[in-house]
């Protein structure tokens, strides 16, 4: 007779005290399980009761023997549960704090508890493992799997869960983690983001009191509009860009997301991470897995600077679609055109493209749609048929123009969403998420598909394939998603609480279809600016769109944030008609990470067009830099007249530091040298001013060579003021 049978059998209420010994499911040795990354260490440690609980979070001891006297070091009081660190807090048993798990049993009962069975480690490579550790209830024939992949050089750890369950019927999980985290310290200082259209990554500090502090999104789609996943923990005092102790998280997932920071009574942080269980009860059936999505996390204890290194380049080298491959700068007509071109003029801005020296023209809303044309943002979405007035010769005409051209051609796509003024709309209403009793509310005049229909699947997986299929030259997608969800409820599921999961299930069921067909074309992320930037759909896009708002002077500030959790490779940066500053200053803010434009060519002044050359021609030979360098924050945006940031390659031998005035008072400028980084202090640089305005000098020295010490201790003045408002220096060590 086995366990199960056995404890089936104590249940029944056979052998009572059979089961009480069971239920205590005592562990002969306790057991300490080291989560090591290259600089760091997490600590989880089962105690004879088999209750796993994390005892050190931070920068590895040498000594690994003695993380088993770090507990014995905190006097903290009672911990009446003896589970207030735990690993994965099951709830309805003995915890008193927020739970990573709540389940109703397939009988009825509210209650878990969840103890240590075994851990296993699996190296998937010189670099990256997965340690995986079972923990199962003592009384259900219900189970836990904490896994835990650890990138060792990055000193990055994803984290997630698998939930089942061998019960008599379903269980309604209620709450279901995807990792639960357990820190000390003396304060926690949250920097987290909040934000919407044309405001995104809006940064606040504050430190944590005791109590949940919730981070989340409940809209479904575009889930980032009003707040993103991503956030930092400082521990003990407020991190700066190279000291500190501070911990970045992020889900990697699209749809809705809660992240609870608990300070509990004795003063520790509990971060409980996973999809928002809002609206979200999820029916498991016997022997059906529940995997919840990854929790990313890396610390660092050298500050913000340091932790964001780390997570850029395991994002282009594990995450990001082809983060270390090439990318395409192109010029978009959006802002040039809006919905308003036919054939002729974007031909004429096909040819524009070549003339700019960019590498595609990207074809951006309004191409499509007949019955209602897309002539504005209240029609035709859904209807992915050329529009015959605007494009009698289809789509192909276009890539053959830009083919003829010696350019790329991208186009823009919104798959999820339909107008009610549409013939997909018409046709298929049961497509459509809507409540069947209510009347329809729109967010820009559009509803959003059933993406948890397999029907609705095939559909949008078609109009890429198709578009492909079509125009095998296609070289390029931008993916909008540019509506949330109201009015949540799907006319294909039969459970309305799995409708915000099944939804998330579909798009990536999707995505990855998309990919596995065309593994590498690149494409954009975008949702009506930044509102879906995350690892989950990243993995699928070679780049994002970090806002609408491409005024430059605000688009420092956004790209600033947005840079210390995502590389400069994924985020695309487009030169446009917003703000008052010159053409050299939009230019040079736009350099800093994937350079693109979006102006209209032909009427650019002949030495603006000329500049613009010179840039992309430069921007060419140093985009390795950028987008595979290690980058360096050197003067902040918020609390200076200029803003100075820096790329390095990995020999130390070249580099780019971007400076931009970003304070128009009289008097703005560098008064100070800015202290570069990531230099050898050995080595010796010459510095040169690029991305001048045709026929304007600069006032610094040309050709004379510093040293890395002298560049890193002193620094160098770019001489930015008011006349000179954004400067552009190129490093190259002397040889
Ligand atoms: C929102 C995007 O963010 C814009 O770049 C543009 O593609 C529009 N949608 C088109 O409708």
């Amino acid at each position: 007779m086995n366990y199960f049978s056995l404890r089936y059998l104590a249940i029944t209420g056979v052998f009572v005290i059979l089961e009480i010994l069971f239920s205590m499911m005592l562990l002969a040795q306790p057991v300490t399980i080291p989560v090591m990354t290259e600089n760091n260490a997490m600590v989880l440690y089962a105690n004879k009761n088999g209750d796993l609980g994390t005892v050190f979070l931070g920068p590895k001891l040498t000594n690994v023997a003695e993380y088993d006297d770090v507990a014995g070091m905190y006097r903290q009081g009672d911990d009446y549960s003896n589970i207030l660190n735990s690993a994965y807090t099951p709830s309805g048993s003995r915890s008193l704090l927020e739970p990573a798990i709540t389940v109703t049993h397939w009988d009825g009962n509210n209650s878990l508890d969840l103890r240590y069975v075994s851990h296993s480690q699996t190296k998937v490579d010189d670099n990256v493992s997965v340690l995986s550790i079972l923990l199962k209830d003592p009384v259900y024939d219900f189970e836990v799997m904490l896994f835990y992949k650890t990138y060792y050089k990055e000193d990055v750890i994803e984290q997630w869960s698998e939930i089942k369950h061998r019960e008599k019927g379903t269980v309604v999980l209620h709450k279901y983690a995807s990792a639960n985290l357990h820190i000390k310290a003396k304060s926690y200082w949250l920097n987290q983001y909040h934000g919407d259209w044309a405001k995104e990554m809006q940064p606040e500090e504050s430190r944590l009191t005791h109590g949940i502090k919730t981070l989340d999104s409940k809209l479904g789609t575009r889930a980032n509009l009003f707040q993103p996943s991503v956030f930092m923990i400082s521990l003990d005092k407020p991190a700066t860009e190279d000291e500190g102790n501070v911990l970045y998280g992020a889900l990697e997932y699209s749809g809705n997301f809660k992240i609870d920071l608990e300070v509990d009574y004795q003063d520790n942080l509990r971060i409980i991470a996973g999809i928002n269980n809002y609206a979200s009860a999820y029916s498991l059936k016997a022997g059906e897995t529940f995997t919840t999505p990854v929790f990313l996390y890396t610390f660092s204890s050298k500050g913000k600077g340091a932790a964001s290194r780390q997570l850029q380049r395991w994002a282009r080298t594990y995450k990001l679609l082809d983060g270390h491959g090439d990318r395409l700068t192109l010029l978009n007509n959006w802002e040039a055109t809006y919905f308003d071109f036919n054939e002729n003029k974007l031909a004429e801005l096909i040819k524009d493209t070549k003339k700019l020296g960019v590498d595609l023209f990207l074809l951006d809303d309004g191409w499509f749609a007949n019955k209602y044309p897309r002539n504005d943002d209240r029609a035709g979405l859904g209807d992915w048929q050329e529009n015959r007035r605007k494009l009698p010769n289809g789509i192909s005409s276009l890539v053959k123009e830009a083919k003829n051209n010696s350019v790329k051609f991208g186009i823009w796509i919104e798959p999820e969403m339909v107008n009610p003024q549409s013939e997909l709309y018409e046709k298929h209403p049961g497509w459509v998420i809507r409540q069947p009793k209510r009347e329809e509310h729109y967010f820009r005049n559009q509803l959003v598909l059933d993406l948890a229909n397999p029907q609705v699947q095939d559909f949008v997986y078609n109009i890429v394939d198709g578009l492909f299929t079509q125009n095998p030259d296609l070289a390029y997608i931008k993916w909008d998603c540019n509506a949330v969800i109201y009015n949540a409820h799907s006319a294909y599921l039969k459970n309305q609480s799995h409708f915000y999961i099944e939804y998330m299930r579909g798009l990536y069921t999707v995505l990855k279809k998309i990919r596995a067909k065309y593994p590498k074309v690149p494409m954009m992320l975008c949702s009506g600016g930044g509102g879906r930037v995350d690892y989950g759909a990243l993995q699928y896009f070679t780049e994002f769109w970090p806002s609408d708002n491409t005024d430059p002077l605000e688009r420092i500030f956004i790209q600033w944030e947005y840079s210390y959790f995502y590389p400069a490779i994924s985020s695309s940066n487009h030169v446009t008609d917003w703000g008052r500053q010159p053409l050299k200053y939009r230019t040079d803010v736009a350099m800093m990470g994937k350079l693109g434009f979006d102006i209209v060519v032909s009427k650019l002044p002949a030495s603006d067009l000329r500049f613009c050359q010179e840039v992309i021609a430069s921007y060419k030979t140093l985009k390795d830099v950028i987008w595979q360098g290690d980058q360096y924050r050197l003067s902040s945006p918020w609390e200076n007249d200029v803003a100075s940031l820096m790329y390095v390659n990995a020999g130390q031998s070249r580099g780019v530091v971007f400076n931009y005035l970003v304070n128009s008072r009289y008097g703005g400028g560098s008064k100070l040298p800015v202290k570069l980084k990531g230099l050898d202090p050995k080595k010796k640089y010459r510095l040169k001013e690029i991305n001048l305005y045709p026929d304007t000098t600069s006032p610094l020295e040309s050709g004379k060579s510093y040293s890395g010490d002298f560049l890193m201790n002193v620094g160098f003045n770019p001489q930015v003021s008011s006349a000179r408002s954004s400067v552009v220096l190129q490093i190259e060590e002397e040889v």
